[in-house]
C-alpha cells in the first residue's frame, strides 16, 4: 500500500469521529439552551416507570415538604398531594462551581433516557460563561422545540404560580403572573426553605437570562443523591465505562426517537481501521 492510500486512511480515521460529534445525537454529551423554572408540581422523574432506578425515582414530599414514601400519588399541579421537595435547590461550593437540579430534554430521547442521570455543565455564554454545575435530571421538560434544553429548578422561577399558591398561599409572587421573581429582594417573599435558592440566582448565577451550556453526563455526586435518593440502574456501568474508555457509551437503556446517524459512522470508522491493520 502507497503512502498516500496510507494517509487517505488516516485522514479519515482522524476524520469519522468528528462526523459522530458533528451530527449525531448522543445521550452523553452536547449542546443545550437552558431557562428556570419552579412549579412546586412533583417532578416527573418522582414517578417510578419515568426511568430506570437501583432504588426509588426522585424523592417527592407532601405539601408541607416531608418527604413521601408513596410514589403513585398524584401531584399537587391536580388534585394530587405530592409536590416538589424544597431541598432540591441549587447551592454554590465556590465562585465558579455549583450543584442543583434541573428538568431536562435531550433532543431525540425520552426521559428514561435522562431521569435521575447526572451531568457537567459549562455556561458559554451570558455573565456566567465559563463556570460549571453538577446537575441531576430531576425532571423532564418537553418545550425544548428542537434543541436539547436543561431547565434550572430555582425557587421563585417561572411557572411559580399555580401549586405554589396551592402549597404556600397566596402573596405577591405566587397570585400575580407567571413570571415569578425579578427582583433579588423578591426572595424574601419565598418560604425560607426556597429563599437560599431564589438567592443563588442573583448571585453565583448572576441573574443570567437563558445562558447556553455544553453538558455531558458524569458521575451523580453523593452531595445530589442524598437529597434526591435516586440512582440510576446504569449509573455503574456508565462510571465503569467512563473509567475504561475515553469514547463514551450511550447507556444501554437510552432508546434514541429518531434513527441513529451514529451507527453508520461507526461502521466507517471501523472500516477505515480495518484498512490500515490490512496493511
Ligand atoms: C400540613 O400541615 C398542616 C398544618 O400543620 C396540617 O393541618 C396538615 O394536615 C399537614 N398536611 C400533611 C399532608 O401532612
Ligand atoms: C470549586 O469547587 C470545585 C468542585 O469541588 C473544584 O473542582 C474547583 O477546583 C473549585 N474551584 C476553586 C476556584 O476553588
Ligand atoms: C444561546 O444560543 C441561541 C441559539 O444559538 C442564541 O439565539 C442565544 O442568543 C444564545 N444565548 C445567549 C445568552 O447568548
Ligand atoms: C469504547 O466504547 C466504544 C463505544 O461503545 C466501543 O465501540 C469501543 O469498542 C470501546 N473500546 C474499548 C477499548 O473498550
Amino acid at each position: 500500500m502507497s503512502f498516500s492510500k496510507f494517509l487517505t486512511a488516516s485522514v479519515l480515521l482522524a476524520a469519522a469521529p468528528q462526523v459522530v460529534y458533528g451530527q449525531a445525537k448522543t445521550s452523553v454529551s452536547g449542546v443545550a439552551q437552558t431557562s428556570l423554572y419552579w412549579d412546586c408540581c412533583k417532578a416527573s422523574c418522582s414517578w417510578a416507570d419515568h426511568g430506570f432506578f437501583v432504588g426509588n425515582p426522585i424523592n417527592t414530599c407532601d405539601i408541607n415538604g416531608t418527604r413521601l414514601t408513596n410514589w403513585n400519588l398524584g401531584t399537587g399541579c391536580s388534585d394530587g398531594e405530592s409536590f416538589a421537595c424544597q431541598d432540591q435547590i441549587p447551592w454554590a461550593v465556590n465562585e465558579t462551581f455549583s450543584y442543583g437540579f434541573v428538568g431536562a430534554f435531550i433532543d431525540g430521547y425520552g426521559e428514561r433516557t435522562w431521569c435521575c442521570g447526572c451531568y457537567e455543565i459549562e455556561f458559554t455564554d451570558g455573565p456566567v460563561k465559563g463556570k460549571k454545575m453538577v446537575v441531576q435530571a430531576s425532571n423532564s421538560n418537553y418545550d425544548g422545540n428542537g434543541n436539547s434544553q436543561f431547565n434550572f429548578g430555582i425557587p421563585g422561577g417561572y411557572d411559580y404560580s399555580g401549586a405554589c399558591a396551592k402549597q404556600f398561599g397566596p402573596s405577591e409572587i405566587n397570585t400575580k403572573d407567571n413570571d415569578g421573581v425579578l427582583r433579588r429582594d423578591q426572595c424574601d417573599l419565598l418560604p425560607d426553605t426556597l429563599k437560599p435558592g431564589c438567592q443563588w440566582r442573583f448571585d453565583w448565577f448572576k441573574d443570567a437570562q437563558r445562558p447556553n451550556i455544553t453538558w455531558k453526563r458524569t458521575a451523580c455526586p453523593k452531595a445530589l443523591t442524598d437529597i434526591s435518593g435516586c440512582i440510576r440502574s446504569d449509573e455503574q456501568q456508565f462510571i465503569t465505562k467512563a473509567e475504561t474508555n475515553d469514547t463514551l457509551a450511550t447507556p444501554s437503556s437510552a432508546v434514541p426517537i429518531v434513527g441513529s446517524i451514529s451507527a453508520f459512522y461507526t461502521f466507517a470508522f471501523a472500516a477505515a481501521l480495518s484498512a490500515i491493520v490490512a496493511f
